[in-house]
Order: structure tokens, then C-alpha cells, then sequence
């Protein structure tokens, strides 16, 4: 089995970095909440807790067994994790006199230890504390120091326990990734080779084991996680992947067409079903967004429905499901969270359907999806697409939607993300597109007045979609695009550029 290391989460924002710095030295790990601890076979070669938005001194504060993990296996506690360990175990945490948050240099290091070698004196971590450890047990060896903070590192001597105060797996603690490579690889003996092309090799042969000669639907969205779990099923069970493709009436300018013929070059069987009219009809009069793409969402299942009964003897269902998705996340409160859109994506499919489902990607993050897609030569104008929404222009129309405003905003969006990438601003971008808003303004076109729509345009920076910031795209390239809309689409008269963050926006308008 694959080596892999276990993160037990405590609910810190971090939580999720500390997997993909451990990814990126290619070691397997996976996250688990810290009240879930699963079985620790022989594979697993070492275990980390994560940081809290807890204070070990807060009596509601998690509390882990690590009866089974600590002086058995390797353990690095981060923040928090190392606050327990030393608190639960006869030293003490107490309130810092100067919080720490942010930038702070090691001032001490011990250069010879396992953890902390290779790391330079001075070396920059990365502080985010209210608490600090005053006090360590008898065995417990200082193995780095700030300033302000005695106890930035140590190791609990006679086992191979270790805690940092600060978080190495922010990418502003510079020597981060060094320390977290000294656990994961020299002290806890990880084998570095989870790589894209081990993972299409041993999922491959695990899709084979589990599928054997059934036939196994898909739903393409022309986004890249669909994408890449229909080739790995490909390859796995070729002739008996069904891809399905639905044109909602909703796409992006001739996206449809070369979406398809791009999923035929790649030798998957694909069926392209034309539905825009459903779609249409579905949303004729609705204009709260919620109601439109609740609309949207029920065609595309009664559509992808109909055209599964039509292959017969399916009973698998592939999803693009990514670990993001997946990891259960640990609720600080207790409560449940607040739906702010109720998404919408060719996998939330009802359950009478009756399919089994198969999650290829489950184990990825978004930008494994990607290495594992080129590592397969999945062409790259499928592979560095921006993301797209499952209701796709749906909810850039905001208001009714009808067909010919479909055509108006498909035509200023072309515009937009063609020059993008003219420019070469396409890949520095995360997601763009234009909006048509409910407005319209005067203007004068030749000697006569207009009274035409408006659009907006939006650009952003973002790593996963949660938090995003609108890109500064060059004043000549906004102008420049401005005035082809305007002159180029007929019954638009004004363009907007979007420059708000998310939050507190978000980065659909609907
Ligand atoms: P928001 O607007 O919530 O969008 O800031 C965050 C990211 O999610 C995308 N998005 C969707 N993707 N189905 C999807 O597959 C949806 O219903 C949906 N709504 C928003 C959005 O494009 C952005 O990338």
C-alpha cells in the first residue's frame, strides 16, 4: 500500500495546506477530523495536528486520544497541535503577553536535529498565536526559538514527537516546506513517489478491479474535473465510458461545438444532446436568482435522465468530485453553514436514478487534477480552461433570461476572453467573464442618443474559488476591449469593469 501520512484537523484554515505541501514532496497524506481518528495501518508512517481556532485553555477545546499515536509513530503537532501536546503532557499554555501574528524569524535553530536541519538562522516563519508555551515537560528539547517565543520548536526526546509553534505550511514561512520534507521523508521514512503518473497507473487498475465489464455513464461539464475522470475512465474501461455533453442554452460562444469535437479528438465516446430550447422554457418569467438555478439544475437532471435510459444496462454513474469536496470539515460552533448559492454541477444527480457512483478524483486537489490530466496529454485548451459555472451564463444574465440575450452576452463575452488571450492575460487570470446587468443608459452613437444595456466584466485572482480578488488587467486592454463591445455588439452602449473582492462579494453576480 502507499505510504501516507494522516492529518488530524482541528478546524484551522490551514488545514488544507499542510496536505498539499505534503503532496507537492509527492507523499500521499489525507485530512481527518480530529474526533475520527481512523485505523493507522503500516502504511500510514506518521500523523499531524493541525492548528485550531481554539486555545487549549478553552475547556470546549478539542481533546484527542493520542493514546494509539504518540512514542508509536512519528507526530508533529503545528500550532495548536504543538500547545496540546505540550500542555496535555505536564507543561503549560498561557495567554501571550505580545500576540503573535505574521512574519517572525527563528533566531535560534538547532541545524544538526532531523526536524530542523537544512533550515538557515534567521530563517522566516509564519506566526498566528494568541497563546503561547511557557512551560515544556522534562523531556521535551527547545529545538528553535524567536524573539518573542522561546518555544518555536521541539522534540519530545526518546520517541519521534515533535511540535512547531509557528505554521511551516504557509508558503511565508520560506524554509516551511523543508521542515515538513525532514518529517515526512528522513523521520518518518515516507517513499516519495506519489506522482501524477503512479496515480493514473494505480487508478486505473483500481477502476478496472471495481468496474469490471459495466458500463459506466458521465456527465461532461467541459470543465477540467470532468474532463479528466472521463479520460481516466478511458483508459480504464474504454468502450464502456458514455459520455454525455448537454448544450443548456447557457454555454459560452460556439463552446458547444468545440468543446465536443476537442472530447472526440481525445477518443471518448460522446453523446452532444442539444436542450438549449428545455432550458429556455424552464426559465421563461423567473428572475430570483435562487428560483433560476434551481430551474436550471432540475432540466439538466430530467435531460441527462432521459438520455441515460437510453444506455443500456448502466449502473455507474462517474462523478468529477475533487478532495476538496470531500474532506469533512470541522465545524468550530457546531452549526451547520450558511447556504449562500445553492450550487449546481453535473454531479449533484438525485438519488431515485438508482446508479452506483464512481468518484475518480476524490483524492485531488484542483491542481493535481491538472497535473494528472497533462500527464495523460489532455489538450491543454481543455486543461488550463477558467473555470465556468454549472448554470453557466444563466446567472450572468441577471434578471429573465431569454434567448437573445443568450446571444448578446455570448457575443461580449467572446470579445472579452478572445483579447484575454491575445494579451497573454488569459493564464494569469483565474476566471473571467461578462455580465449583463438589468440597466440601461444613455448614450450617443454618430449624432444619435441610445438607450441601450449595459455589461459588466470580471476578472479575478483566486487559488480555489473561496476568496478571490478582481485582477488589475492593464487601463489600454479594458479600454481597448471596451470600445470593440460597444462598437461590435449590437445593443450595448456602456461596459463596466468589476473591482470588488470576494468576500465581501462573491464572484458570480448570482
Ligand atoms: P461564487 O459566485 O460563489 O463562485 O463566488 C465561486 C466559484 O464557483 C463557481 N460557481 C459554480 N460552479 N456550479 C458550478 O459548477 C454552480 O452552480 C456555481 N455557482 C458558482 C463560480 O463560477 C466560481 O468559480
Amino acid at each position: 500500500m502507499q505510504d501516507m501520512i494522516v492529518i488530524l484537523d482541528f478546524g484551522s484554515q490551514y488545514t488544507q495546506l499542510i496536505a498539499r505541501r505534503i503532496r507537492e514532496i509527492n507523499v500521499y497524506c489525507e485530512i481527518h477530523p480530529w474526533n475520527k481518528i481512523p485505523e493507522l495501518g503500516s502504511h500510514v508512517k506518521g500523523v499531524i495536528l493541525s492548528g485550531s481556532p481554539f486555545s487549549t485553555r478553552d475547556p470546549k477545546a478539542p481533546q484527542p486520544d493520542l493514546s494509539k499515536i504518540k512514542g508509536k509513530i512519528p507526530l508533529l503537532g503545528i500550532c495548536f497541535g504543538a500547545q496540546y501536546m505540550a500542555q496535555h503532557f505536564g507543561g503549560e499554555v498561557l495567554p501571550s503577553t505580545i500576540r503573535e501574528y505574521g512574519r517572525a524569524m527563528l533566531s535560534s535553530v538547532d541545524h544538526q536535529h532531523p526536524l530542523t536541519q537544512g533550515m538557515n538562522a534567521n530563517t522566516q516563519v509564519w506566526m498566528s498565536h494568541g497563546d503561547t508555551i511557557k512551560v515544556v515537560p522534562a523531556n521535551y528539547r527547545i529545538l528553535a526559538s524567536t524573539k518573542d517565543v522561546e518555544v518555536a520548536a521541539y522534540h519530545i526526546e526518546g520517541e519521534d514527537s515533535f511540535g512547531v509553534q509557528f505554521h511551516p505550511e504557509v508558503y511565508h514561512s520560506t524554509e516551511g516546506s523543508r521542515l515538513i520534507s525532514n518529517f515526512v521523508i528522513n523521520i518518518a521514512g515516507c517513499a516519495p513517489n506519489w506522482t501524477p503518473d503512479s496515480f493514473v497507473e494505480s487508478t486505473v487498475k483500481q477502476l478496472q478491479e471495481k468496474l469490471g465489464n459495466d458500463k459506466v455513464i458521465l456527465g461532461l461539464s467541459g470543465g477540467v474535473d470532468s474532463s479528466v475522470a472521463a479520460l481516466l475512465l478511458h483508459k480504464a474501461i474504454a468502450k464502456n465510458l458514455y459520455c454525455i455533453f448537454v448544450d443548456n442554452g447557457l454555454l459560452r460562444k460556439n463552446e458547444f461545438d468545440s468543446v465536443l469535437d476537442s472530447y472526440r479528438e481525445m477518443g471518448l465516446q460522446v453523446k452532444g444532446v442539444r436542450a438549449a430550447q428545455q432550458f429556455y422554457a424552464a426559465l421563461k418569467g423567473k428572475t430570483d436568482p435562487e428560483e433560476k438555478r434551481k430551474a436550471i439544475g432540475k432540466v439538466f437532471i430530467d435531460v441527462f435522465d432521459a438520455e441515460s435510459h437510453l444506455i443500456e444496462d448502466a449502473n455507474w454513474l462517474a462523478q468529477g468530485t475533487i478532495y476538496p469536496d470531500v474532506i469533512e470539515s470541522v465545524s468550530v460552533d457546531g452549526g451547520p453553514s450558511q447556504t449562500i448559492k445553492s450550487h449546481h454541477n453535473v454531479g449533484g444527480l438525485p438519488d431515485y436514478m438508482k446508479l452506483k457512483i464512481v468518484e475518480p478524483l476524490r483524492l485531488l486537489f484542483k491542481d493535481e487534477v491538472r497535473r494528472v490530466g497533462r500527464s495523460m496529454n489532455m489538450p491543454e485548451n481543455i486543461l488550463n480552461r477558467h473555470p465556468f459555472p454549472g448554470p453557466g451564463l444563466g446567472i450572468r444574465i441577471l434578471g429573465e433570461v431569454t434567448e437573445e440575450k443568450v446571444r448578446t452576452l455570448q457575443e461580449v463575452d467572446a470579445i472579452f476572453i478572445d483579447g484575454l488571450k491575445e494579451h497573454g492575460h488569459y493564464d494569469e487570470v483565474w476566471q473571467a467573464g461578462a455580465i449583463l446587468l438589468p440597466v440601461q443608459s444613455v448614450g450617443v452613437m454618430g449624432d444619435e442618443r441610445t438607450y441601450e444595456n449595459a455589461v459588466a466584466l470580471r476578472a479575478v485572482s483566486s487559488t480555489d474559488g473561496m476568496t478571490a480578488d478582481w485582477c488589475h488587467l492593464p487601463y489600454d486592454f479594458l479600454a481597448n476591449t471596451s470600445s470593440k463591445i460597444i462598437n461590435q455588439v449590437k445593443g450595448v452602449n456602456r461596459v463596466t469593469y468589476d473591482i470588488s473582492s470576494k468576500p465581501p462579494a462573491t464572484i458570480e453576480w448570482e
